[in-house]
């Protein structure tokens, strides 16, 4: 039986290339700039899998071009670039990677929130300016974290993981979220649920673990930011277009909140020029970055596609109908 044809629009770690190639027959895009739309396109035509980043949109266009597509494996646990309906309507699975990055993402949320606390980008290029004079009293003075309060908008895995890092550092934790967790699950890491608006008035540092759905879209908006603290930082590590990007910049100008720390955008790669300034930490998406979790994605993103060519149930399907239908 001749092994079907699956597309990769990145090369993918050993770990992964090794599984993926056991099944199947693998065409990679080998560069490291991302492959152009039409290439994708055209590369696909006779594909029966398609291993694929966030930044490639699967949608009609990509589905009508792929008529043999039977998979749609996602490398990123959030999945806002993926149609899932359109995917269902033309039978073709779609998975993603839960699970594995859920503590990494928040190392690095909490590296963005002390890197903007206490303004380590300035320090850092002071420091390696030639510029720097020595130790002075007030020199680059910054916030306190420990102590504050922490508030987690999108008490799922990620933000759950934000939470229990703040006991070291005796901060409060409050959250909030579309329902409220179990008891048990407040208490494991020791955080109470408010409703939005208290949680913006109460919280120094507001850190954002929302997916980007039609609900969450421009969430972060104009008179939220008038709900937060002046001293407020803001730190989204989740997905650009919930903050609404304009408001943020308006926010930071008017001396609404005291800064920022962004590892996502609303139109990626584009950064608007508002949030270069001193009291924003810009980050290239890069919060799932180590190479031990990157590598259990891509693996993971093989193992589903493997699993249903090999005839069983990808463990991370996003739309389950598609396999009760077949
Ligand atoms: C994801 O997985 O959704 C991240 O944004 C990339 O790690």
């Amino acid at each position: 039986m001749p092994k079907p044809k699956v597309y990769s629009t990145h090369e993918l770690f050993p770990e992964a290339r090794k599984i993926l190639e056991t099944t199947c027959e693998v065409e990679y895009w080998g560069k490291p700039e991302r492959p152009a739309r039409e290439d994708v396109l055209r590369r696909i035509k006779e594909k029966d899998g398609l291993v694929c980043l966030l930044t490639e949109k699967v949608n009609e266009e990509l589905l009508r071009n792929a008529p043999k597509l039977k998979i749609a494996a996602n490398v990123a646990v959030g999945f806002d670039n993926i149609d899932v309906d359109a995917c269902t309507k033309r039978n073709v699975v779609a998975t993603n990677t839960p699970g594995v990055l859920d503590e990494t993402t928040a190392d690095f949320a909490w590296a963005l929130m002390m890197a903007v606390a206490r303004r380590l980008a300035e320090g850092e290029a002071l420091a390696r300016s030639g510029n720097w004079k020595g130790w002075n009293l007030d020199q680059l003075c910054g916030t306190d974290i420990w102590g504050k309060t922490l508030g987690i908008i999108g008490f799922g895995r990620i933000g759950r993981a934000m939470a229990r890092r703040a006991s070291g550092f005796q901060m409060k934790v409050i959250y909030t979220d579309a329902q409220r967790a179990p008891e048990d699950a407040e208490k494991a890491v020791n955080a109470e649920f408010r409703d939005m608006n208290s949680l913006l008035a109460e919280s120094d540092f507001i850190s954002v673990h929302v997916p980007l759905t039609p609900d969450t879209r421009g969430m972060i908006d104009g008179p939220k930011f008038h709900r937060m603290k002046a001293g407020a930082f803001l730190i989204n590590t989740a997905r650009g277009p919930v903050v609404d990007e304009a408001a943020l910049v308006a926010a930071l100008e008017g001396k609404k909140i005291a800064g920022a720390a962004l590892d996502v955008y609303e139109n990626e790669p584009f950064i608007h020029p508002g949030l270069k300034r001193p009291n924003v930490v810009l980050a290239p998406h890069l919060a799932s970055a180590s190479v031990e979790t990157r590598t259990k994605m891509a693996v993971m993103a093989a193992q589903n596609v493997v699993a249903f060519f090999d005839g069983r149930l990808p463990k991370n399907m996003l739309n389950p109908a598609v396999m009760k239908r077949a």
